[in-house]
C-alpha cells in the first residue's frame, strides 16, 4: 500500500490537514510520503495507490499557480487523486479550488473542505472524509 499526500500551504492550515491526514493513516498502519509541492521534487501517481491533494484557494474561489503547476507537471488525469483543502468562508467561494479539482479530475471521492485550521471540531470532519476514501480501497480500510 502506497500513498502520498501532495500538499500547498502558505500559512499552515493545509499543512496541518496534511499532517492529520498523515497521522491518521500512520496509525492504521499506512506508511506516507509526503510531498511538498513547488519544493520536493515531482511524484508519479501511477507509484501510489491513492495520491491525496490539498491546497487552499486563492482570491475569488481561484487554484494557487503552484497547484496548477503540479497538475500540468502531472500532465493526465490519474483516477486516485482524493482533494481536500483549507479556506475561509469570509471569502466569495469557499474553498473553490477544492471544487476545481474535484471537477478536473472527475474524483471518485468528495472534496474535503476545511475552515482554516483543523484541530478541534474540524477534526471529525475529516476522520469522516477518511473514513469514506478507505471504504473505497480495502487495503487502507
Ligand atoms: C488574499 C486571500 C484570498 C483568499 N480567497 C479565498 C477564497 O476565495 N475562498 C476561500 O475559501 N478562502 C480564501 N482565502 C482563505 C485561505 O484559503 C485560507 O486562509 C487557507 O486556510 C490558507 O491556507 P494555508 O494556511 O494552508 O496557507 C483567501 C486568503 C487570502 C489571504
Amino acid at each position: 500500500m502506497r500513498v502520498a499526500i501532495a500538499y500547498l500551504s502558505y500559512s499552515g492550515n493545509t499543512e496541518e490537514t496534511a499532517e492529520l491526514i498523515q497521522n491518521k493513516l500512520n496509525f492504521r498502519g499506512v506508511s506516507v510520503e509526503m510531498h511538498r509541492i513547488g519544493i520536493d521534487p515531482p511524484i508519479y501517481p501511477a507509484n501510489y495507490d491513492v495520491v491525496f491533494l490539498g491546497t487552499f484557494t486563492w482570491a475569488n474561489g481561484s487554484t494557487p499557480d503552484e497547484v496548477k503547476d503540479f497538475v500540468l507537471e502531472i500532465g493526465y488525469k490519474p483516477t486516485n487523486i482524493a482533494v481536500f483543502g483549507t479556506g475561509d468562508t469570509q471569502f466569495g467561494y469557499f474553498c473553490g479550488a477544492v471544487d476545481k479539482l474535484v471537477n478536473f479530475y472527475g474524483c471518485r471521492w468528495p472534496g474535503l473542505k476545511i475552515e482554516q485550521s483543523p484541530r478541534g471540531s474540524q477534526e471529525r470532519l475529516i476522520d469522516i472524509w477518511l473514513k469514506g476514501v478507505m471504504q473505497h480501497d480495502k487495503r487502507i480500510a
